[in-house]
C-alpha cells in the first residue's frame, strides 16, 4: 500500500493538531446551545475522522450517519448525489446538525445535504471536513470547520479511498498517479 504513495500530505501528528484544533471549536461554538448536538458522518470516507474528533469533543454530541453515492471507482465525481443511507429520525427540530466529511471537492455532495437536512427541519446545519480542494469548485460552498486545504490532487488514507483501497492508511498522502492511469 505504501509504495502507491506519492508523498505524505498529512502525517498523523498534523491530523492528531487538526483534530485537537476542531474539537476545541466546536465546543466552543456549542457552548451555549440549549439543542442536542448531532455529528453526522459521511460514509465511508468521514469515518476515521469522525472517530478521532468525537472523542476530543468534551460536550455531549450524538452521532449518526449517512451514505450517498459517490465516485464509483474512478477519480471524478459523477454530479448527481443520491441517498443511499438516510437518517431514520423523524423530527430533526431539536437538533444542531454538523456533518463530517472527509474531502471537498465539487462541493456538490455537502451542498446538496445541508439544504436536504435544513429541508427536514433540523434547528442548524453546519459543515466540517478534513480536507477542502477549494480549486476544484462546480458549486459555491464554504465548509464551517475545515482541516487543511490541500492542492488539486487525487488523495488516499485516514478514510479516503481509490476503488475502496487505502482507507485504512493513518495519514493522508498523494496517490501515484500511476496507480489510477492504468
Ligand atoms: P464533491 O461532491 O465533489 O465535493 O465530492 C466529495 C467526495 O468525493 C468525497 O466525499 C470523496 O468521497 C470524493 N473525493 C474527492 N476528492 C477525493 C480524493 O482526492 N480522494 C478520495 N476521494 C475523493
Ligand atoms: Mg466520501
Amino acid at each position: 500500500m505504501i509504495n502507491d504513495i506519492q508523498k505524505i500530505l498529512l502525517s498523523q501528528d498534523e491530523i492528531d493538531a487538526i483534530t485537537t484544533r476542531i474539537a476545541q471549536q466546536i465546543d466552543n461554538d456549542y457552548a451555549d446551545r440549549s439543542k442536542r448536538l448531532l455529528l453526522i458522518c459521511i460514509l465511508k470516507g468521514g469515518v476515521v475522522f469522525m472517530s478521532d474528533l468525537m472523542k476530543k469533543i468534551r460536550r455531549p454530541v450524538e452521532i449518526d450517519f449517512m451514505k450517498v453515492s459517490s465516485y464509483g471507482n474512478g477519480t471524478e465525481s459523477s454530479g448527481r448525489i443520491n441517498i443511499i443511507l438516510d437518517l431514520h429520525r423523524s423530527d430533526l427540530s431539536d437538533l444542531d446538525i454538523i456533518v463530517i466529511e472527509d474531502i471537498i471537492d465539487s462541493g456538490k455532495t455537502l451542498s446538496y445535504l445541508v439544504e436536504y437536512l435544513k429541508l427536514n427541519g433540523a434547528h442548524s446545519v453546519k459543515t466540517c471536513t478534513l480536507l477542502d480542494k477549494p480549486s476544484r469548485r462546480q458549486v459555491e460552498f464554504e465548509p464551517d470547520y475545515c482541516g487543511a486545504i490541500i492542492p488539486d490532487e487525487f488523495v488516499v488514507g485516514y478514510g479516503l479511498d481509490y476503488a475502496e483501497h487505502y482507507r485504512t492508511l493513518p495519514f493522508v498522502g498523494i496517490l501515484k498517479p500511476e496507480i489510477y492511469e492504468k
